[in-house]
């Protein structure tokens, strides 16, 4: 938008040679360049305050910015009904009356850049049916009325950056028929609403930088048919894009650049199957989960620069059947293996320089390739191992390449057969080292086939070293357990058997157990009834021992109140017998019995 002064100067100097005659007779205002084969009239940066007298009535282009123009009305520009171009950037227009440019119905390009205007009336751009370009961007506008564009149909680009817009009317953006180009930067909209934008039916590009918009909710953008490259730059808060926000959208490039979100939508990447550019750079992406991009069958290009890539897992790049180019310079990736792509072959160029590779056998396919990959004039350099680090992946000979891009396979160290019996309830672990370069990772399988890793939480997990550890075994978890490390170089196994022994029940293990039930989530066991029935019979048996004592006691006191009544009775009978009935055999009192039945024969000497 900086004024091609250049051009300007050369268009000068070839009127100065092919003026026609009837220009030259014609009056230039005193303080303008008149351009007459152009009908073209420059008064740029002469501190005017009005549109200066002396104008030719045929003039098609008035550049009057730079200038100091207040306002403009609607018989400022009448005697210049042919205008087809005005220029009134960087004035200090603040007014815009309505039908300001009514008089002039073949305008094409209306600039307005940089002035102080804070509202635009309703009908200041009246009858401008065949304007295609208003620049409206850094004034200090706040708001957009309904229908403040309704008579520009013709109307392909606008622009309404760095303004201070709070709010977007619903209405606004009706009658804009024929915009091709939107963009809305650096203004104060902290929401993007789909009502809004759904009269822009024949909008290509839509820019949005620089705003305070937290989410990219369901169906922003629906009814933009037509749209096919949106670019969401520069919105530091953004975290969360709904799965439906692209629904309705057709688009071929897609561009969400320095926002906060943490991980690639891939939900909402669905209907966009004909997208072919994708470009998420700087965003604090960490990691490229499994088939993060499954729909966009037609990718060719992907752009993640600068996000903090550390993370790009197997299969993350499949389904890209098409891609040619990827760009993650700028990250914190120690590899990129070839099983994260669809297939390399279709690859054409790769940016990988700017992270910290490890020139093992993972890198080996980038290194067969190094001749015939585009590495856009930065191939990448090996951070390590030591004996490489600093060089050039693509100065390697191919003498050296198995020198270097070697793996180790993983080595399972303390092979000791590991068999294990343990008391359900009983925590176990098996341990899994293993050695190996690039440093293996582990997987367990249980003998349910279930994959365990570090990930896996609850009750069984595999610790950081590689052991697994199962808490509070189950007779359902025995079995053979294999443990797996593998890395590029290859894999080693390992097996452990594990048993685990029932309770008896009723036990008071039972008890801990139902401690544990919510662990344990064993739903054929009734915690509360274990717990209550247990506490039941801890009861019973100390009432019925208590009693039996008591009983017990009772009958020897019962004896000895007896001989104290016959010795004081001197002597009238010398033998008896006492016969005590115990309704069960139970308490210390065990022997001599015979039925249910005891005797206790006394004899008096
Ligand atoms: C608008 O443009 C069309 C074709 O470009 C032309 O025929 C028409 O006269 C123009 N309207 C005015 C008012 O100049
Ligand atoms: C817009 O935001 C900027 C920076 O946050 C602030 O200085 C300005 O006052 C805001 N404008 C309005 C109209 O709220
Ligand atoms: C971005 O997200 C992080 C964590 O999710 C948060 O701490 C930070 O404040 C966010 N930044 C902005 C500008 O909202
Ligand atoms: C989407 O756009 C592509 C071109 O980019 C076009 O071939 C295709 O037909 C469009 N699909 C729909 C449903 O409009
Ligand atoms: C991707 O976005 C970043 C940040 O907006 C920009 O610098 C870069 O040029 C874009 N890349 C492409 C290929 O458009
Ligand atoms: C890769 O990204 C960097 C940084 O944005 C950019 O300079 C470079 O042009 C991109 N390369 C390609 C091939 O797009
Ligand atoms: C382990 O390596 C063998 C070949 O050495 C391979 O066939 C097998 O698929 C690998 N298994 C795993 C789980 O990686
Ligand atoms: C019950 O659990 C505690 C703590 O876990 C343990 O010390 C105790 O040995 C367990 N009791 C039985 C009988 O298993
Ligand atoms: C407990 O088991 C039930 C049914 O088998 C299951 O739905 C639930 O998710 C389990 N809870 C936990 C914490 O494992
Ligand atoms: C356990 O049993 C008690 C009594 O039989 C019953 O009230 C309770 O609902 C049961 N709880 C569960 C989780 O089945």
């Amino acid at each position: 938008m900086a004024g091609p002064l250049g051009l300007r100067a050369l268009l000068l100097l070839l009127l100065l040679l092919w003026a026609g005659p009837a220009w030259r007779c014609e009056a230039c205002p005193p303080r303008c360049d008149c351009l007459p084969q152009l009908k073209a009239v420059s008064c740029q940066r002469r501190r005017l305050t009005a549109v200066p007298e002396g104008v030719p009535t045929e003039t098609r282009v008035l550049d009057l910015s730079r200038n100091r123009l207040r306002w403009v009305e609607p018989g400022d520009l009448a005697p210049y009904p042919r205008l087809e171009e005005l220029d009134l950037s960087e004035n200090a227009i603040s007014v815009l009356e309505p039908n300001a440019f009514a008089s002039l119905p073949g305008l094409r390009v209306l600039r307005l850049r940089a002035n102080q205007l804070k509202l635009v009336p309703v009908g200041a751009f009246a009858r401008l049916g065949n304007l295609t370009t208003l620049d409206l961007s850094e004034n200090k506008i706040v708001i957009l009325l309904d229908f403040t564009f309704q008579d520009l149909q013709s109307l392909r680009h606008l622009e309404v950056g760095d303004n201070d817009l709070v709010y977007i009317s619903h209405k606004a953006f009706t009658g804009l028929l024929g915009l091709e180009e939107l963009t809305i930067e650096r203004c104060n909209l902290t929401s993007i609403s789909g009502q809004s934008l759904s009269y822009l039916r024949g909008l290509v590009t839509l820019r949005l930088r620089h705003l305070a918009v937290a989410s990219l909710e369901d169906q922003n953008f629906r009814k933009l048919s037509n749209l096919r490259g949106l670019e969401i730059d520069s919105w530091p808060y953004l975290e969360y894009i709904s799965p439906l926000s692209f629904q309705g959208l057709n688009l071929s490039w897609l561009s969400i650049t320095n926002t906060n979100i943490s991980s690639v939508p891939s939900a909402s990447f669905r209907n966009l199957a004909h997208l072919t550019s994708l470009n998420l750079s700087y965003n604090p992406i960490a990691a490229l989960e499994p088939w993060a991009f499954r729909d966009l069958v037609r990718l060719k290009e992907l752009h993640l620069v600068g996000t903090g890539l550390a993370t790009v897992e197997p299969h993350a790049l499949a389904g890209l059947r098409q891609l040619r180019l990827l760009n993650v310079s700028g990250n914190a990736l120690a590899t990129l293996e070839e099983g994260a792509f669809h297939s390399v072959n279709s690859l054409e160029g790769l940016r990988v320089d700017g992270n910290p590779l490890s020139c093992d056998c993972r890198l080996l396919w980038i290194l067969q390739r190094r001749k015939t990959l585009d590495f856009d004039g930065r191939a990448p350099v090996c951070a390590g191992p030591a004996e490489v680090q600093g060089q050039v992946l693509s100065a390697f000979s191919d003498s050296a390449l198995f020198d270097y891009f070697t793996c180790q396979k993983p080595k399972i160290r303390n092979r000791k057969l590991q068999q294990v019996t343990a008391r359900e309830g009983q925590p176990v672990s098996f341990a899994c080292r293993a050695e190996g370069d690039p440093a293996p990772a582990i997987v367990w399988i249980s003998p349910q086939r279930r994959r365990l890793t570090a990930h896996s939480g609850g009750r069984v997990t595999v610790l950081p070293g590689g052991t697994l550890e199962i808490r509070y075994a189950q007779v359902t978890d025995s079995g053979t357990y294999i443990c797996i490390a593998s890395n590029a170089g290859g894999n080693d196994t390992y097996f452990a058997t594990l048993t685990v022994r029932g309770l008896p029940p009723d036990s008071a293990v039972y008890a801990n157990r139902s401690l544990y039930a919510g662990e344990l989530n064993d739903t054929s066991l009734n915690s509360t009834r274990v717990f209550l029935k247990f506490t039941l019979d801890l009861t019973t048996i100390l009432v019925s021992t208590a009693m039996g004592c008591i009983t017990f006691l009772g009958v020897v006191l019962f004896c000895f109140l007896l001989l104290f009544v016959w010795s004081r009775g001197r002597g009238q009978r010398k033998n008896f017998t006492v016969e005590y009935s115990f309704r069960k055999a139970e308490g210390p009192v065990a022997s001599g019995t015979q039925g249910g039945t005891r005797k206790f024969n006394m004899k008096m000497i």
